[in-house]
């Protein structure tokens, strides 16, 4: 069967590229970094190479880039490397959580922590943010694209409240690193996360940019790696991979192909939405990373959409990758105001470089068709047809 791969804010496939990129570091480029020797020396260059590739995709130095296992370990170090007990700390309540857990951890250990509500749109006010400031709050972190709607917050502005209370920003960037350019200065972000695996590098492999300057308190503690700042053997050939999944993402909004992205979403954002009825996107009328779309298709249970697309070999998902299997409606789409039932209704489509034009007429046509199954057998559908029709 075709397969069609919708759901790239879960994972995205390695290019072609970054794999070829990585192959000789399982094989023959094999030294350990921190060697002195002709191994080492050639893995080092390497790592470094990748580090250039990095801090040129978010605009810093590359001594700014600290190499990590991905986003969870990203966002630990960018909260738990700057805050201690008696600290406040400001965060909102759509982020992913490899922040909301470990704000839940803070909490447990004498910090405290004020969760930002969204509006109807998923989008974070900056005043709310500025209002909860306190004088003891150590750290403001906010993310920069929702993995579940895509849209993106207003950092600049939540930067400059960060700057002029003195407070350190941490932004978990997972979801637009190499979907919308990134620029840390502009943002005036301390602190940023990425994860390799949402752009098309491998899995278990990230970056955080740590600005000049921040008090870090590492979380692992071994040998001198990453300026002292994140203790292990570098994952070489990840990070190789990583690098160049970056430079690959330069070139790639250098000719224009996250507008591209942005028109293939919208193509299919719009046809599905007039062949449904009663459907709708999540945080359309906000700024949106272009490879996501969050569809509600009322009376539909979204887990029994996905299983149903899936069987025709296309693959969408319900939200949060690691949520699948829960019963509970997405804690992104009820706090932007969704009934649960419509929370459970939603679909993510995320794009990735790999899709087509193709793909994309496929997904018009498969996935009207399976809603339009899906509610012929739906008693909450029934209900709403007939109370339509009275
Ligand atoms: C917004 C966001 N932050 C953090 C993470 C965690 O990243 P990783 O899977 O690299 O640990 C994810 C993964 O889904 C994410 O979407």
């Amino acid at each position: 069967m075709r397969r069609i791969y919708f759901d790239n804010n879960a994972t995205t496939p390695m290019l072609p590229e970054v794999r070829a990129a990585m192959e000789p570091y399982f094989a023959e480029h094999f030294g350990n970094a921190s060697s002195i020797h002709h191994h080492g020396q050639e893995t080092r260059f390497a790592v470094e190479k990748a580090r250039d590739s990095l801090a040129k995709l978010l605009g810093c130095r590359a001594s700014e880039i600290v190499f990590t296992s991905g986003g969870t370990e990203g966002d630990n170090l960018g909260i738990f490397g700057v805050v201690q007990a008696g600290d406040h700390v400001i965060t909102s309540t759509i982020e992913h959580h490899a922040v909301l857990f470990s704000c839940q951890r803070l909490q447990e250990i004498g910090v405290a922590v004020s969760y930002i509500p969204v509006n109807g749109q998923g989008l974070v006010d900056p005043e709310d943010v500025k209002r909860a400031l306190r004088p003891n709050t150590k750290l403001i972190s906010v993310m920069m694209a929702n993995n579940e709607t895509g849209v993106l917050q207003p950092l600049e502005e939540i930067g400059k409240i960060a700057a002029e209370a003195d407070v350190y920003f941490h932004t978990d960037a997972v979801q637009a690193a190499g979907k919308v350019p990134i620029e840390v200065n502009r943002i005036g972000c301390d602190l940023l996360s990425i994860s390799g695996h949402k752009m098309h590098a491998p899995q278990g492999v990230g970056a955080t940019y740590v600005k000049k300057g921040t008090q870090l308190q590492p979380m692992l503690y071994g040998g001198r790696h990453e300026r002292q700042r994140r203790a292990g053997t570098e994952n070489v050939a990840g990070i190789v991979g990583l690098g160049k999944a970056a430079e690959i993402a330069l070139h790639a909004f250098e000719r224009g192909d996250d507008l591209k992205m942005a028109t293939m979403r919208d193509q299919l954002q719009i046809a599905l939405l007039s062949a449904a009825e009663a459907s709708g996107v999540n945080g359309a009328a906000a700024p949106r990373v272009p490879n996501t779309a969050n569809i509600y298709f009322d009376s539909i249970e979204g887990e029994a959409l996905v299983i149903a697309l899936d069987l025709k070999g296309l693959a969408v998902s319900t939200g949060a990758a690691c949520s699948s299997g829960a019963t509970e409606p997405s804690h992104v789409l009820t706090t932007m105001g969704l009934s649960p039932e419509r929370a459970r209704a939603s679909i993510r489509f995320s794009l990735g470089k790999q899709n087509t034009e193709e793909e994309i007429d496929f997904a018009i046509c498969a996935v009207p068709q399976t809603v339009a199954r899906l509610r012929d057998l739906s008693p909450l559908w029934k209900k709403k047809l007939l109370a339509t029709s009275c």
